[in-house]
């Protein structure tokens, strides 16, 4: 199941790359998303016998690989604010072959925008064969995952050609906040009900629009920061140490800079070794309660003659802030923080005079072990 791009000659526009395309597409893919899955009146369009599934689970397990398993971490965060349900999130690969120790009760929500990665199926085939209950939330209807798992939703996002996942990273952030939102509801938590689902999204349409707009400066700062750079560094906390994983993931996938995500509270521990001179590191900003942490762990690399740049949700900016993205509910900041990143790693990638879509060694769905 190789995409092949000269097949899939889906319209590619006055884009230079499907990427950027793509990039551009989220904002109405979320605007699509919450008329789809809610109503004005606030009530969803999901399958009720699906939401009660969830709703009795004692465990959620999220599986995912790459991309997919950086949308699950976020997934954690909602699921287990707005419904309490304790979730775990798995890599793919490494769950396979796992001896997980299983509730008596959990539900099995595999991620995939192709809906055909071995290393999710791997996991499906076993939770169907031990008559657990499975959700795939997938952009391919019809996918080997969509078919083999108990529910579906679809990510509606459109094709997405390009290797550098994008628009199935925030759909499927978006499907997870929904779904969260529903069973959370269905489970009476007050923080559920509160919790507008729909407007939010559309806040983020918004939101995603504005940082859009600005790709000319964020290009600017790919040529400063990153086109020359061989290491780079993106750190957060929480749920921006999430986006961190899949910031420094784009970067490395379609720039070959040697890019790593982490926890900035941990860089003291051992990998602040690694900043030289100039090395530029992207501190994510988005979470009341950590923000001070982070930005004087980004201080600490300052010392030590990093670049910094900050990626900061505008509640929390300072002058000085590189980045700064609109204001949304922090349990879905990511929705917005990671749209710099996207832009950061094609802009590094396209002055580098690299193939933005097709990145050396990869393929768009991996469908061997
Ligand atoms: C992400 O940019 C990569 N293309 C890759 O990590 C991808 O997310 C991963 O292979 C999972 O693919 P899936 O979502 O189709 O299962």
């Amino acid at each position: 199941y190789h995409l092949d791009m000269d097949a899939e000659e889906t319209d590619k526009g006055p884009y230079p790359y499907y990427m950027l395309k793509e990039v551009d597409e989220q904002p109405n893919v979320m605007r699509k998303l919450a008329s789809i899955y809610t109503e004005e009146t606030g009530k969803d369009n999901l399958d009720p016998e699906m939401i009660d599934a969830i709703k009795n689970a004692d465990r959620i397990h999220i599986v995912g690989a790459g991309t997919s398993y950086h949308a699950g971490l976020v997934g954690k965060k909602m699921f287990e604010k707005l419904t309490h349900i304790p979730t775990e999130v798995h890599v793919a690969s490494e769950f396979a072959y796992d001896d997980p120790l299983l509730t008596k009760n959990p539900f099995f929500i595999f991620l995939s925008q192709s809906g055909e990665t071995a290393d999710s199926r791997e996991v499906l085939v076993n939770v169907n064969a031990r008559g657990f209950k499975s959700l795939t939330i997938t952009n391919v209807a019809n996918s080997t995952l969509s078919r083999e798992a108990n529910y579906t939703l679809l990510l509606h996002a459109g094709p997405e050609i390009s290797v550098a996942s994008t628009k199935a990273y925030t759909a499927q952030i978006a499907v997870e906040a929904i779904l969260a939102k529903s069973v959370g509801v269905a489970k009476e938590q007050v923080i559920a009900e509160d919790f507008d689902v729909r407007q939010q999204l559309g806040l983020a349409a918004t939101g995603m629009q504005a940082i859009i707009d600005e790709k000319d400066e964020i290009e600017k700062l790919a040529k400063e920061y990153f086109v020359n750079a061989t290491r780079a560094f993106y750190i957060g906390r929480g749920i921006d140490q999430t986006v961190s994983l899949e910031a420094a993931l784009k970067l490395k996938e379609i720039s070959y800079v040697q890019a790593e995500g982490f926890a900035s509270g941990e860089l003291k521990h051992g990998t602040i070794a690694l900043i030289e001179e100039g090395t530029p590191v992207v501190g994510i900003i988005t979470q009341v309660k950590t923000a001070g942490l982070t930005r004087s762990n980004l201080q600490e690399t300052l010392s030590r003659g990093a670049n910094i740049l900050t990626i900061v949700r505008s509640g929390l900016s300072k002058e000085d802030d590189t980045i700064v993205v609109p204001d949304i509910d922090e349990m879905i900041t990511p929705l917005l923080s990671v749209i710099p990143a996207q832009l950061l790693a094609y802009y590094t990638s396209l002055n580098k005079g690299l193939d933005v879509d097709r990145p050396r060694n990869l393929a768009k769905s991996v469908t061997v072990e």
